[in-house]
């Protein structure tokens, strides 16, 4: 290949909007702190795959930390989610929805903003394709549903896989702000 062309295919992946994400580990972990470390590194796997995989305008380097204080987790716009000591909540369902909050979801003023007036030009006819003209997008204490995974029981490979594809409409509307 010709070197410019070999360079080109090299950087190409870059262009790609991608998520990212790193487990930050303490030096000498206890045998609790390396157990989470391991359920959460594959929640946050699955996850991170499955965006990648449906959400191309989803593009952040995400900072995971296990913080047992936490009652569930939590996750915020500036790329950083805290998972607690309750394992049920180190699942792919709790990392989606984490995710989700990270890209902006309850956590920017255009989120407020198309939540209040429905503007959702991309994001809402997307929903409607699979749940009918009747289908709305609900917004309420920093969340929204249907399709946001705020309990484990919303989780399904087809539930999760239009959580991606809805959030990754939220970002073509202006989600991020
Ligand atoms: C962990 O979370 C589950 C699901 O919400 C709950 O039923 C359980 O009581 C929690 N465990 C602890 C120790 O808080």
């Amino acid at each position: 290949m010709h070197p410019i062309a070999t360079l080109i295919w090299a950087l190409a992946p870059l262009a790609t909007a991608t998520l990212t994400f790193q487990v930050q580990r303490a030096s000498n972990p206890s045998a609790d702190q390396t157990d989470a470390y391991g359920r959460i590194e594959a929640a946050m796997r699955a996850a991170v795959d499955r965006y990648n995989r449906l959400a191309p305008h989803a593009n952040k380097a995400l900072t995971i930390q296990y913080v047992p204080s936490v009652p569930t987790a939590d996750g915020n716009f500036n790329g950083n989610i805290r998972f607690g000591s309750n394992r049920s909540y180190m699942t792919e369902r709790t990392a989606l929805h984490e995710i989700a909050h990270t890209l902006g979801v309850g956590q920017t003023r255009a989120f407020d903003d198309k939540c209040a007036s429905g503007n959702w030009p991309t994001a809402l006819p997307l929903l409607r394709s699979w749940d009918g003209q009747g289908a709305v997008i609900n917004c309420g204490g920093g969340h929204f549903w249907p399709y946001g995974l705020n309990y484990e029981n919303e989780f399904s490979q087809a539930n999760a896989d239009r959580h991606c594809l809805l959030v990754d409409a939220m970002l073509v509307d202006g989600l991020a702000g």
